[in-house]
C-alpha cells in the first residue's frame, strides 16, 4: 500500500456492522472474534479439479476498539463487500480449519477475482494485496507491509478512475531489511486510460475480472520470479497492462532511490517462496488524497464524473488461484 506508515497508527476499527445478504437484513455488530466465510477456489491441483478452500475474512484487531466505526462488511455471493467510513478498514483471509493465516505462493500461478468499484470515488482506495506477514501471528494481528519491513505485492489498489498493481520488495524476508515504499508498478490511469475506466472499453462502472500472472525463469514454482502480468476482462473483452518485468522496473524506477537497494525482483521472489497473506483494505479521504493513484482532481475523470467526496463500497468476489492459463487480449 502506498500510504504513510503512520496512517496505520490511526487504525480505529472499533466495532463493525455486518449486513445480511438482503438489503433489508438487520445490521449486526461485528467484533474482532467474528468472521465471515470467504472461501476461494484453488484450481492448481494435480487432478485438475478446483478445490474450495475453507477460508474466512477476519478484521484487523490492531485498532482502537473505543472508536466507533460505521463500516459495513457484507457477505455477497462468493465474495465480500465493504466500505470505509473511517480512516481505514482492513481484514485478512485465514484458514478456518487451523485458525492460521492462509498462505499464498503464487510463483508460476495466476490469481484472479471479480471486482466492483463503481461507487468508489477518486481519493479512495479499495485494495486487495499480499504481504509477507507471519503465519505464526494470530489471525487479525501482525499487520506489516512494504512501508516498513515486509515484502508486499499490491494486486489491486483502485477506485472507479484508476487502479494500480505494485511490487514493494525488501532486501530481507525476516523483517530485518529495508523495503521499497514507492515500489514498481503499473496503473490503468497512467498506462491504459482509454481501455480501463468509467464508460471505457472495460467499464469500471460495472463488475470486471482482474487476473494476475506470476511468471518464473523456468516456468516452475522453484524458478525466480521474472515478470508479473495483469489483465482486465469484462464479457468477451480483455485488455493487458504493461508487464511488470525486471527490465520494466529497472527503467521505470531509475529515479526511485529505494528500488535498486531493496531486493528488486529477487527480493519479492524470495518472499513468495515463504508465502504471503491476502489482505483487503479500504481507505482514503476523497479529493486529492489518492492523487498518486488517480491523478487527483486535476484528472478530468476525478474532477467531473467521479470527484464527489462520498465513499462507496467495493465488492471482491470469485477469488481463484490457478495454473497460468493462456489469456488472449481482445477487442
Ligand atoms: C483509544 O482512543 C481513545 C479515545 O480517542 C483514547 O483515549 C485512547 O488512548 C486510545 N487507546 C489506544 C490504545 O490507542
Ligand atoms: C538492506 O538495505 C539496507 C539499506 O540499503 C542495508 O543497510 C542493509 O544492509 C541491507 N540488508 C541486506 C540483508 O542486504
Ligand atoms: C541505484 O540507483 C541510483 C539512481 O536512482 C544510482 O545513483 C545508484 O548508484 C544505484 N545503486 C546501485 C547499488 O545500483
Ligand atoms: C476541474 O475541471 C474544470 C474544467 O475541466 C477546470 O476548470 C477546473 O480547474 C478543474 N478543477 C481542478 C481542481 O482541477
Amino acid at each position: 500500500m502506498f500510504i504513510a506508515t503512520t496512517s496505520f497508527a490511526l487504525l480505529g476499527l472499533a466495532s463493525f456492522t455486518l449486513v445480511g445478504s438482503s438489503p433489508a437484513a438487520q445490521y449486526q455488530k461485528l467484533d474482532s472474534r467474528q468472521v465471515l466465510d470467504l472461501p476461494y477456489q484453488r484450481c492448481d491441483t494435480h487432478n485438475g479439479k478446483c478445490e474450495k478452500r475453507s477460508t474466512g475474512f477476519i478484521l484487523d484487531v490492531g485498532g482502537n476498539y473505543t472508536r466507533i466505526s460505521d463500516a459495513k462488511i457484507e457477505k455477497t455471493f462468493n465474495g465480500i463487500k465493504f466500505n470505509t467510513p473511517g480512516p481505514v478498514v482492513r481484514g485478512y483471509l485465514f484458514d478456518k480449519d487451523v485458525n492460521e493465516y492462509e498462505i499464498f505462493r503464487l510463483k508460476n500461478r495466476q490469481f484472479s477475482f471479480d471486482v466492483n468499484i463503481a461507487s468508489v470515488r477518486c481519493g479512495y482506495n479499495a485494495a486487495l494485496f499480499f504481504s509477507q506477514m507471519d503465519v505464526e501471528d494470530k489471525p487479525g494481528t501482525g499487520y506489516c507491509d512494504g512501508q516498513n519491513v515486509c515484502n508486499e505485492m499490491d494486486i489491486f489498489e483502485g477506485n472507479a478512475a484508476a487502479s494500480a498493481a505494485v511490487l514493494h520488495p525488501c532486501n530481507a524476508t525476516d523483517k530485518t531489511g529495508k523495503c521499497d515504499p514507492w515500489g514498481c508498478g503499473v496503473n490503468t490511469n497512467t498506462h491504459i486510460p482509454t481501455l480501463v475506466g468509467p464508460k471505457r472499453h472495460i467499464d469500471t462502472q460495472k463488475t470486471y475480472t482482474v487476473t494476475t500472472q506470476f511468471f518464473t525463469s523456468n516456468n516452475k514454482v522453484n524458478g525466480e520470479l521474472v515478470a508479473v502480468k495483469q489483465f482486465a476482462s469484462q464479457g468477451k473483452k480483455t485488455v493487458a497492462l504493461p508487464t511488470l518485468s525486471i527490465d520494466y522496473c529497472n527503467q521505470q524506477e531509475a529515479g526511485n532511490p529505494y528500488w535498486n537497494v531493496t531486493g528488486e525482483f529477487p527480493g519479492i521472489s524470495r518472499s513468495w517462496d515463504i508465502g504471503q497473506v491476502l489482505i483487503f483494505a479500504f481507505w482514503g479521504s476523497g479529493g486529492d488524497s489518492m492523487s498518486w493513484l488517480d491523478g487527483g482532481l486535476a484528472n478530468p475523470r476525478c474532477n467531473q464524473t467521479l470527484g464527489k467526496s462520498a465513499t462507496g463500497e467495493v465488492t471482491f468476489a470469485n477469488i481463484k488461484v490457478d495454473f497460468i492459463r493462456k489469456i488472449t487480449v481482445s477487442a
